[in-house]
Order: C-alpha cells, then sequence, then structure tokens
C-alpha cells in the first residue's frame, strides 16, 4: 500500500473502517460498516485530570492519549469481535485540534495502516461532527442544512453533497461552546461547562435581559462574546453591589440567548436555500433545549430533522469512521508523512 500498490487498490463497498480520534481529551476507537453503521464505539476520556485546572491542559491530554490509544482500539476491535486483519481502511482525525494530542492518533494509525498494509484516511474533525449525522440513518442524503455545534467551531452550513460544503454564517469571535464553558466559570461551574449549564439552566427562568446578537441585521454570521460578556459583567456588577444573584435564572437566560439564535439561523437557511432537511452535530448539540427548540422549529415547517444521539455530538470516533468512508469512497489516502494540523479549512 505505501509502494505503488496504492494506485491499484479495489475500494470495497461497505468497508469495515477503523477510526481513531484524539483531538482534545477524549482518545476514541470505533468500527463503523460502510459509513453508516456502528459495529463499536469506544471512548476514554482524561476530563477528569483537566477539571481542577478549568479547562483541557494539552499537556496532560497527550500524555494520557499515549497510554489510552492502544486500549482504547483493542476496546473497539474486541466490542466488535473483529481482529485487525478484517479492517479495510484506518480513518485518522489529523486537524483541527490540539496538535500534540492529535500526534499521538496520527502516529497510530499511520503505524497500523503501514503494518496492515491498509489505506489511511485522513479526516477533518469538522467534518467529522457534521457527518455524525449519517450514523444509523442509512437513508439521509444531502442537500441538508448542517448546524454545527461545538467548543471550537459555530456555523450554518449548506451541505451540497457528501464532499461540497457552503458556509452560509460563522461565528465571528468565540465558538458557542466556548461561551458555555466561560459562562460556566463565572457561574462557578466546573469544566465542560455546557451541561452544568444545561443542567442550573432546569431550575431557572430567563429573566436576565441579555443583548440581542447583530439586532435587526440579516446576517448568518453569529457573534458569541458580546453575549459571554454582558453575562460576566452582570455578575461582577450584582456582586461589586453586594446583590445576591440568581444562578440559574443567569444560566437559563444565557442558555437561550445562546442558542434561540441558532435554532433562527437554521431557519432563515432553509428558506435561502429551499431544502427540507436540517442536520447538526458538534458537542453543543448535546443540549436538550437547542434540540427541543430544532424540533419544534422544524415540525412546524415540515422540515426532516435529524439530530445524532448526543454520545455522537460530543467528540468520538464513529463521526470519524462516517466521514472517513466518505474520504475512502474518493480515494483519499494519505502517505505515511502526513501530519497533525492546529487547524484545518472547512
Ligand atoms: O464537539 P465537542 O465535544 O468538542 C469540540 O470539538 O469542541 O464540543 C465540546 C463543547 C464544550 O464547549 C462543551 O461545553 C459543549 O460542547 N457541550 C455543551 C453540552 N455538552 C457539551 N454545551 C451545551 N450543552 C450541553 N449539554
Ligand atoms: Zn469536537
Amino acid at each position: 500500500m505505501y509502494s505503488d500498490a496504492i494506485k491499484s487498490y479495489q475500494l470495497k463497498e461497505n468497508a469495515l473502517i477503523l477510526a481513531i480520534e484524539s483531538s482534545c481529551d477524549e482518545t476514541a476507537a470505533s468500527i463503523v460498516r460502510g459509513g453508516r453503521e456502528i459495529l463499536s464505539n469506544e471512548i476514554m476520556s482524561s476530563c477528569s485530570e483537566h477539571v481542577k485546572f478549568g479547562g483541557v491542559v494539552p499537556e496532560i491530554a497527550s500524555r494520557a492519549h499515549t497510554t489510552a490509544v492502544a486500549r482504547v482500539t483493542d476496546a473497539a476491535l474486541n466490542a466488535a469481535g473483529l481482529k485487525l486483519g478484517d479492517i479495510d481502511a484506518i480513518a485518522v482525525t489529523y486537524g483541527a485540534g490540539l496538535l500534540g494530542a492529535l500526534l499521538v492518533g496520527v502516529s497510530y494509525a499511520k503505524t497500523l495502516a503501514y503494518a496492515l498494509d491498509i489505506p489511511l484516511v485522513p479526516v477533518s474533525h469538522i467534518r467529522g461532527h457534521i457527518a455524525a449525522c449519517y450514523l444509523n440513518n442509512p437513508n439521509l442524503e444531502p442537500p441538508f442544512i448542517s448546524l454545527l455545534a461545538s467548543g471550537g467551531h459555530t456555523a450554518i452550513i449548506y451541505v451540497k453533497s457528501y464532499t461540497e460544503f457552503e458556509i452560509l454564517g460563522q461565528t465571528l469571535d468565540d465558538a458557542v461552546g466556548e461561551a458555555f464553558d466561560k459562562v460556566a466559570r463565572v457561574l462557578g461551574l466546573e469544566y465542560p461547562g455546557g451541561p452544568n449549564i444545561e443542567r442550573l439552566a432546569q431550575n431557572g427562568e430567563p429573566t436576565v435581559v441579555l443583548p440581542k446578537m447583530f439586532k435587526g441585521e440579516k446576517t448568518f454570521n453569529l457573534s458569541y462574546s458580546g453575549l459571554k460578556t454582558a453575562v460576566i459583567n452582570y455578575m461582577h456588577n450584582n456582586e461589586q453591589q453586594g446583590k445576591e444573584v440568581n444562578k440559574a435564572d443567569v444560566a437559563c437566560s444565557f442558555q437561550s440567548a445562546a442558542l434561540d439564535v441558532l435554532v433562527a439561523r437554521v431557519v432563515e437557511a432553509t428558506k435561502l436555500k429551499g431544502v427540507k432537511t436540517v442536520t447538526a452535530g458538534g458537542g453543543v448539540v448535546a443540549n436538550g433545549y437547542l434540540r427541543n427548540r430544532l424540533a419544534e422549529a422544524c415540525s412546524e415547517r415540515r422540515i426532516k430533522l435529524y439530530l445524532p444521539q448526543k454520545r455522537l455530538c460530543t467528540d468520538n470516533a464513529a463521526m470519524i469512521g462516517a466521514e472517513g468512508y466518505i474520504q475512502y469512497k474518493n480515494g483519499n489516502f494519505a502517505g505515511l508523512d502526513l501530519n497533525a494540523k492546529a487547524s484545518v479549512e472547512l
């Protein structure tokens, strides 16, 4: 494979792809058949080691990956009842993410591909989040509008085909997940902030008035830094005046301000492109409030909504297998010189 054999490699229908993901604090391995069917999906996380620092410490994450990557891969093979020799290709996240963390997965994937003499498929983490919607949904096909909402990216995307994308709008500053994490910190909640804000918001009312994003402007773009700063200022002003703050109300108000705008953008995007299908991906899509609001908005307009299961929204390797299969079918194979990249274009 790593010589001339790559040119004569015969692509397989329903190929079995072993996917590896190590871009942040999750070390994950999954076996996906034909890009849609999950045979196994294993995740080990160093999250608990980062909590006391209030965010992911790259060096700690990289070290954790080195001890976890082989174990998680073995676990994925065992759970699927397969051996390495059964695998048709190795897919791996090469970016975007923490360089040291990515390098662990990339090096391990290269070694496996070389030893087994099978294709090495480079996968973008961002495209992986978008492709998560294909998992367990054999009938879903582009075109559709995809909402990408993670800790690193926030965008409204027109997915024209499996490999053609048009970004209709994106955040001009912080990603929505990043805003959740920063607001969580000022509310005294632990990392990762998103799920903790969601939990707290359940006991609150959206009574705190927060600024509207791009009020009155027609745009698909987003901006979270103003909203985040407004919450931080609200907390500090009340603290200085010795006033008691209802944190659940703050969490609830922030959550709706941050997420309602995404739902509105998605609806506008379906009108612009005349499509009747919506999908979403990224850690923030695990948020129950967002899922409900999307479901309501889509059902009112007879739009078909495909949301990945919550565990396929946050970082996982099955989504890398889904996107890996699309790249595999296009013969997009990497050589052993594949390198990790901290940022990648969509
Ligand atoms: O996709 P992801 O796992 O990693 C990146 O690629 O960034 O997303 C992580 C982000 C974090 O900012 C986390 O706080 C947020 O997703 N998140 C949530 C929820 N679960 C995770 N945000 C809001 N509500 C949630 N339930
Ligand atoms: Zn992610």
